[in-house]
Order: C-alpha cells, then structure tokens, then sequence
C-alpha cells in the first residue's frame, strides 16, 4: 500500500538518471502511482525508455515526445493521455531550459530574445501544460499541478541572470493558477529544490560552488538529494497536502533563511 495508489502522474522534464524528474518518478512510483512521461527531443528516447523499464510496472507506462514549444506535440500527448486513461490526478512539471549564453556575466547584459525564451519554456509552459491538462484533471475530480523553482527568483544569485527572472514567473504563475483553479479542486504548488549536479544546472556557472556553499552554510549543513525532493513531490501530489496550493515549499535544507552566511 502506497500513499498515491490509484493515481495517474504525467512527469514531464526526465532527461538522463540524475534528473529532479526522475527523483520524483521513483517516489512517485514507490509510492503506488501509475506514470507517464515524455521526452524532449528523439535524442533524449533511449535514456528516457530505458530508465523507465527499470521501473516494476513500467510495460503500462506511456513514454512520448513533447517538445513544450510545439503545440502539436502538447495536443497529441494529452489526446494520448485521454485515450489510455481518461483522466490525470498529478501533473509533475520539471522544465528548464535557457541559452548557455545568458547564463553568465553580467545581468544588465541580458537578451530579450534570451529572456523570452527562457520565460516561454520554463515558464509559461506550466500555464500551457495545465491547461491542456484541465479535462483530464476535471474527469479525476481534481489534481494537484507540482513544478520546480530555484530561490533565485528571490535572492540575487550570480549567473543565473535569465532563468532567475523565468522561475519569478513561474512562482508567480503558481499562485494565480491556483486561485484560478481552485474551485474546481486542482491544486498549484512548486517545489524550491536546493541545487543539484544536473543537465540543466551544468549550464549555470558557479553550480559547483553553490554545493560547497549549501554544505558550508545550509543549516542542515549539506546538500539535498534526488530522493528528498521525490519525496516532498509524493506529498504534494497525495491527500496529505490537500490544505496545500499556491505554495513555494522550500526543500533546500533550510538555505532561504539564512542572511549573510559569513
Ligand atoms: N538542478 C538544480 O540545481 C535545480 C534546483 C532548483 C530547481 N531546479 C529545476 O528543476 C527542474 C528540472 O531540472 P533538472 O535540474 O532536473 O535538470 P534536467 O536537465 O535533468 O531537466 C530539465 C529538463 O527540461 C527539459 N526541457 C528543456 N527544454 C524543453 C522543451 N522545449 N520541451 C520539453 N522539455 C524541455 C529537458 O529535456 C530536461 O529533461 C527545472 O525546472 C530546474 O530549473 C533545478
């Protein structure tokens, strides 16, 4: 008996083993949930098939391309969904993507064109997603919609310049979403990740030093892992947080409090 036996999860954003997304599919998984996910681009397939075969019961779970920018691959994917389960309980959101260019120097130095685009695919593909989701979560009688932030969005962190001004968006888009579609019982939150040696985060310089620091200076004195943010994710999608939307829940090991941490 797990606490999500009997949900359906779409988990959006596994890229190879070391991703959030994946953290979050196997708890997700331990925890009773039936799975879907997609994969970006064709070259992204294998990695992503292949790890879901690792998972017991993976011969029911759909893995299909989706692109967030390609709004013929959002349609298809969800059509997808409706056919093979008619409706969704939990939309995992954990997409990111910004030119390498944008993620260093100087912030003054930003591009429109490398701002819009870290906000179209980071950003406004959350309204996008859960509204193609909206159907589905309908015939489930709810849903809970997760993502991921970083606090930069909040505190000044070198480097992370446009992803930093997407995941502002993002925050923001999680509470009016979820005043938005509270009444009909679907539920925004997204998940404040300490950092983690991921495909995305490589691109941001100083990521290494981020880790150092969150084990120098976090209260609880060392980094998170995949499985913890899995786990604050299995919350999120079950009953247990039904009181719980329009929040950023930090799970960082307590960084965002501290001030100066000389
Ligand atoms: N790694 C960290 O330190 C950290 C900390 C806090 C929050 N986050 C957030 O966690 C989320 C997951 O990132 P990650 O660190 O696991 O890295 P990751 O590289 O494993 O995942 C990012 C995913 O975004 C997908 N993606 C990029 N462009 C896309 C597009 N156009 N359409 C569909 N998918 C697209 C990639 O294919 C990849 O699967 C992101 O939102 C990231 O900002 C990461």
């Amino acid at each position: 008996m797990g606490v999500l036996d009997g949900k359906r999860a779409l988990v959006m954003g596994v890229a190879n083993k070391r991703s959030i997304a994946w953290g979050i599919a196997t708890a997700l998984r331990r925890e009773g949930a039936d799975l879907a996910f997609n994969y970006a681009i064709e070259r992204l397939r294998p990695n992503v098939e292949e790890l879901v075969a690792t998972l017991p019961g993976h011969e029911r779970m759909p893995v299909m391309p989706c692109d967030v920018t390609r709004r013929e691959e959002v349609d298809a994917l969800f059509a997808e969904l409706q056919r093979r389960w008619g409706a969704l309980d939990v939309l995992v959101h954990c997409i990111a993507f910004a030119p390498i260019e944008e993620l260093k120097g100087e912030f003054r130095g930003i591009s429109l064109k490398g701002l819009l685009s870290a906000v179209e695919i980071s950003a406004y593909s959350l309204v996008a997603l859960t509204r193609a989701a909206l159907p589905l979560f309908e015939r489930a009688g709810g849903g809970s919609v997760i993502s991921l932030t970083f606090n930069a969005a909040e505190r000044v962190v070198p480097s992370y310049n446009v992803m930093a001004m997407a995941k502002a968006v993002l925050e923001a888009e999680t509470r009016y979403l979820a005043a938005d579609l509270g009444p009909q019982n679907i539920r925004v939150n997204t998940i404040s990740a300490g950092p983690l040696k991921t495909l995305a985060a490589s691109a941001v310089r100083g990521i290494s030093a981020a880790r150092e620091l969150w084990e120098a200076k976090a209260p609880l004195r060392r980094n998170v892992t995949q499985e913890e943010i899995g786990n604050v994710a299995v919350f999120l999608a079950s009953d247990w947080s039904r009181a719980v939307t329009g929040a950023t829940i930090f799970a960082d090991n307590g960084m965002n409090i501290m001030g100066a941490t000389e």
